[in-house]
């Protein structure tokens, strides 16, 4: 929710390499001035994990890897490169599902990163019946209300972090502005403890994207992308040109981590082509391709966006997109996909919601928003509506979903909670409740 814009070439995450498409390079003065930042994980699945951190200074970097439970340490080398802005990607192959790894960093024979708490816990096999918990939220600063609530996901010992935007806010396209931001929150000592033994999957909303209700036609959106591509290890970013969705399977949950600004009113919708998109064509069929092909109990659909309409003057919400959300609730009805549940962020209040859809979708679509992390709230937005379940206007808070299909039918448990650990708020479904009754 707030505004502004800008631009930039772009590079894309090739193979656990970046590849650097010509030009951009921050000035080593500016980059001096940054303390080293990490490491923090990124993306992680059965048997692979992304480790981020930037580098002081250009150098070759070394990540060392070694089961906890003993054995042969892997090593992986990386350059960091002034025009790559210092930031190093490694990518760890070949572990093994449901594992716990330590893991340090190294230039040349000197140890510069090791800490107890550096630990690395590759998924489980994916139908193996098991538990998981995430936290889930939007909206967060570098303020000392921001820091507690990533110390109290660490105390709730989550297994997995997913930020859906306002993480953190930008309000500008400019390149300087969007590597400088970028910095700052990835130098908070809270947010680094949190990731550093937790993987982490980003989205973002409009702060981070370019400014207040922006869209895809945002002048400078390359720039954002491109940043987001050097800050935040992720396997993919949207179609590898474009956007910066992205997928990841842990235990019982799927979380489809939608882009819901780089596309929006760039081309005519797929669901109604005299109507302006959401999702763009690209991203709606790799979502179909998802979710045919997952096997998860439970699949979230996340995004930075609510998936109903704000009711205020802004129309960066699914309410203005309507014939697409309709569009995905046909699909799911009409393949009997299972499990799925909504999560939107942005409106510095938390609510969940349950739609009687069981005649499109085969069962009640329940959506939860979670927000905000820092500690401005807007009670406004927390507007009537029918199908409302559940709702809070508090600040510092997140989703702590824990999800088990160590029981039949599955669980999900979803609790909204603040920086001290209070509940604000709980839901229960079970895998049952999101069949198809058709
Ligand atoms: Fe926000």
């Amino acid at each position: 929710m707030n505004p502004t814009t800008l631009s930039l070439p772009r590079r894309d995450f090739i193979g656990g390499a970046l590849a650097l498409g010509a030009t951009t390079v921050i000035s080593a003065q500016h980059a001096g001035k940054t303390p080293l930042l990490g490491p923090i994980l990124g993306h992680s699945d059965e048997t692979s994990a992304m480790v981020w951190m930037r580098a002081v200074a250009e150098g070759e970097f070394t990540l060392e890897v070694t089961p906890e439970s003993g054995g042969k340490a892997q090593l992986v080398k990386q350059q960091a490169v002034e025009k790559d802005d210092l930031c190093l990607h490694w990518r760890v192959t070949d572990l093994k599902p449901g594992a716990r790894y330590r893991y340090r960093v190294l230039q040349g024979e000197k140890v510069i990163a090791d800490n107890s708490g550096q630990v690395l816990t590759t998924a489980p096999k994916a139908d193996a019946p098991t538990k998981v918990r995430l936290a889930i939220s939007s909206c967060a600063k570098e303020d000392a209300g921001s820091r507690e609530v990533w110390n109290r996901m660490a105390t709730e010992n989550v297994d997995a972090v997913v930020l859906i935007g306002d993480t953190p806010y930008i309000d500008s396209t400019e390149l300087e502005k969007q590597t400088q931001r970028h910095r700052e929150f990835a130098a908070v000592p809270e947010y680094q403890a949190l990731l550093k033994s937790r993987p982490c999957w980003w989205t973002w909303d409009d702060h981070d994207f370019a400014g207040n209700d922006s869209s895809g036609l945002a002048v400078g959106k390359e720039n954002s992308r491109l940043v987001v591509t050097r800050y935040r290890p992720q396997r993919e970013y949207g179609d590898g040109s474009g956007g910066i969705y992205s997928s990841f399977r842990r235990g019982p949950v799927e979380v489809f981590i939608l882009d819901t600004r780089w596309y929006s009113m760039t081309e005519p919708s797929f669901a109604s082509p005299h109507k302006p998109t959401l999702l763009g064509a690209k991203q709606w069929e790799w979502l179909q391709r998802g979710l045919l092909a997952s096997t998860a109990p439970f699949k979230l659909l996340a995004c930075g966006v609510i998936w109903d309409d704000k009711e205020n003057t802004e129309s960066d919400d699914w309410g203005t997109y309507k014939h697409e959300l309709t569009a995905i609730q046909k699909f799911i009805g009409e393949n009997k996909i299972s499990g799925v549940i909504l999560v939107g962020g942005d409106i510095h209040a938390s609510r969940v919601l349950r739609y009687k859809t069981a005649k499109t979708t085969g069962y009640d679509l329940v959506q939860f928003i979670a927000s905000p992390i820092h500690g401005s709230t807007i009670p406004s937005l927390n507007v009537y509506n029918l199908d409302l379940v559940r709702s809070a206007v508090e600040p510092h808070v997140f989703l702590r979903v824990d999800a088990d299909s160590t029981v039949t039918p599955a669980e999900f448990h979803a609790t909204l909670i603040n920086k001290n650990g209070e509940t604000v708020f709980s839901y229960h479904l079970t895998a049952a409740d999101l069949q198809s009754k058709a």
